[in-house]
């Protein structure tokens, strides 16, 4: 599959990026500036040859990229995810998008969700865009997922409206080693998933910890 980050130059787009192409997906990272996303694709091939895998990552501006893919991942900041969304909705009309934004300020030392008037950052995603938004990957910690030498077991929550692009993303979590991903629902309880992330940050900094994901614990229910 062709997937895109846009914005994928930064702390979670490398993670993305070289683990969607280990699998052999023709992975494209997008910047605003051209000459910035072919020096990072240099950067996540150089990865990808150390850990003996093909290098297949290609760099193009934001919107070549996200012409040409299926799947696109906003690894944006979410203050400046839906001015690009506005400059980007030609090219990912009809198209999978996915939310990882996690709209949050700092007060004092805490950690704080920031309410949307349209509920979450992916529905107001989803209000700019003609495409089918997906939420997902708020909860993954972008460092450990960039350290390609070390293993986790984390768990991803995914959300959607269109059940069809929602079990795409939810197929292509899955096949990255360590994630295990759960729908959850419509994009409506994204805020729910969003909201997490400042919980898991005012954990980490209260009890000295790092790397702190999600794992949900459970049993099947019989029947
Ligand atoms: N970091 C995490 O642990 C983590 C975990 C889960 C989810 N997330 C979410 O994932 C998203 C990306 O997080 P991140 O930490 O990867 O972000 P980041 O490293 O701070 O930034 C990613 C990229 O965004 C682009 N960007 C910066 N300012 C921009 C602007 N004004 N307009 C358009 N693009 C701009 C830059 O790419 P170019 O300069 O190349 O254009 C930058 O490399 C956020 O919404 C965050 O909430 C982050």
């Amino acid at each position: 599959m062709k997937i895109a980050l846009l914005g994928g130059t930064g702390h979670l787009g490398i993670g993305l990026a070289v683990r969607f192409a280990i699998l052999g997906h023709d992975v494209i990272v997008g910047s605003r500036k051209l000459e910035k996303a072919k020096m990072k694709a240099e950067e996540y091939n150089d990865i990808l040859e150390s850990l003996g895998e093909k290098a297949r990552v290609r760099g193009l501006a934001n919107e070549d990229a996200a012409r040409e893919a299926d799947v696109s991942v906003f690894t944006i900041p979410w203050e400046h995810a839906f001015s690009t969304a506005e400059f980007l909705k030609v090219a990912l009309k009809d198209k999978i998008v996915v939310s990882p934004l996690v709209p949050m300020e700092k007060r004092g030392k805490t950690f704080y969700y920031t309410k949307l008037p349209e509920g979450s950052a992916a529905e107001k995603l989803a209000s700019i865009l003609d495409s089918k938004v997906v939420s997902a990957y708020q909860t993954i910690p972008a460092e450990k997922f960039a350290r390609f030498d070390e293993s986790f077991e984390w768990d991803v929550a995914v959300c959607g409206d269109d059940e069809e692009a929602k079990k795409i993303v939810i197929d292509l979590t899955n096949q990255i080693d360590g994630l295990r991903a759960f729908d959850a629902g419509p994009l409506a309880v994204s805020s729910m998933v969003e909201s997490i992330t400042p919980l898991l940050i005012n954990i980490m900094v209260r009890n000295k910890m790092k790397d702190l994901g999600v794992k949900f614990v459970y049993k099947l229910r019989k029947g």
